[in-house]
């Protein structure tokens, strides 16, 4: 069971928030392998921004099975569906568009690095699937907004630092594989979303949990890039760790996510690629909220 908890939300429609965003990193090329003192800021903090002014209109009734909406739901509870590989700047810029909707931000990531923190902390192995998969079905998961951070509460014990370890990502992309871990997750992940008003990120949004989603979006920037960021991330958390063990890590990652046999990392046909290499959140998030005007202009 997963619980979205949005401290300080305004009803259930768009909010202006006033707070602002601490986002990660600068937007201009460098190479991977320049020292700390060097790097620059992608995260950088956005301005405030006015919300989406799109009240009291309706959508037509959305088809498929996953996320069944009634016909008569509001124009500002959409299902917002953000996929990419580590590093692509996925989750800053949820966050981010989230706030600005007023929007729950769903990080689907989290759960699987969740549920990964509980099979190390079990002593389970990755591949035994009889066992993950009641872990899985298990696992009790809150999301808790307060302002700009959102903490992951996993049977209510604080686990947001740790599972962000090298080694838990490794973890999590390798149960992550298991269809049984997937169904699981996906099912929470589909009842988190169903009233809409949600952005989720993850690999398969758009693809398999909400095939159906008004809005995906397929974020990616160059690998040296998506290193370098994840290598900074690390850094700042204060996480000992190495660029090249960094750039292994990641490109393995990218490959276990992209070729396993259920629910790969692929871009939806239907996806708005974006390519976040030389853009700050800041700008990512503009051309984002750009595309669903324009998708919610084209719909009245
Ligand atoms: O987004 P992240 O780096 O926190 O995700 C950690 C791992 O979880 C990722 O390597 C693959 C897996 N994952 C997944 O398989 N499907 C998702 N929707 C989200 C994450």
């Amino acid at each position: 069971m997963v619980n979205p908890v949005r401290k300080g939300r305004v009803g259930a429609g768009i909010v202006k928030t006033s707070k602002r965003e601490k986002l990660t990193r600068s937007a201009a090329p460098s190479s991977a392998d320049e020292g700390r003192g060097k790097k620059r800021r992608f995260l950088r903090r956005a301005q405030d921004t006015e919300p989406l002014e799109v009240q009291d209109q309706s959508l037509p009734t959305a088809s498929g099975v996953s996320n069944p909406r009634p016909s008569s739901r509001r124009v500002e509870k959409l299902t917002i569906a953000i996929d990419g590989p580590s590093g692509a700047g996925k989750s800053t810029v949820a966050r981010s568009l989230a706030r600005r909707l007023g929007y729950v931000y769903i990080d689907t990531g989290a759960m699987y690095r969740s549920l990964a923190f509980r099979v190390k902390e079990g002593g389970i192995s990755p591949e035994d699937e009889l066992a993950l998969n009641p872990l899985a079905l298990s696992l009790r998961i809150q999301f808790v907004t307060e302002g700009e951070q959102t903490r992951v509460l996993c049977e209510g014990e604080d686990i947001s630092e740790a599972i962000r370890t090298p080694e838990i990502s490794r973890l999590a992309s390798s149960i992550s594989k298991q269809k049984s871990v997937r169904e699981a997750l996906v099912r929470m992940q589909r009842e988190m979303g169903k009233e809409g008003g949600v952005v989720l990120e993850g690999r398969d949004i758009g693809t398999v949990v909400f095939p159906d989603a008004d809005v995906k979006f397929y974020l990616d920037a160059e690998s040296d890039e998506r290193i370098r960021r994840r290598y900074d991330e690390m850094v700042e958390k204060g996480v000992r760790v190495g660029l090249k063990e960094t750039q292994e890590e990641l490109l393995q990652r990218d490959h276990n996510d992209m070729h396993r046999t259920h629910s790969p990392l692929k871009r939806a046909t239907d996806a708005v690629f974006i390519d976040s290499t030389h853009r700050t959140v800041e700008e990512v998030v503009e051309e984002m909220v750009r595309v669903i005007k324009e998708r919610i202009k084209s719909d009245e």
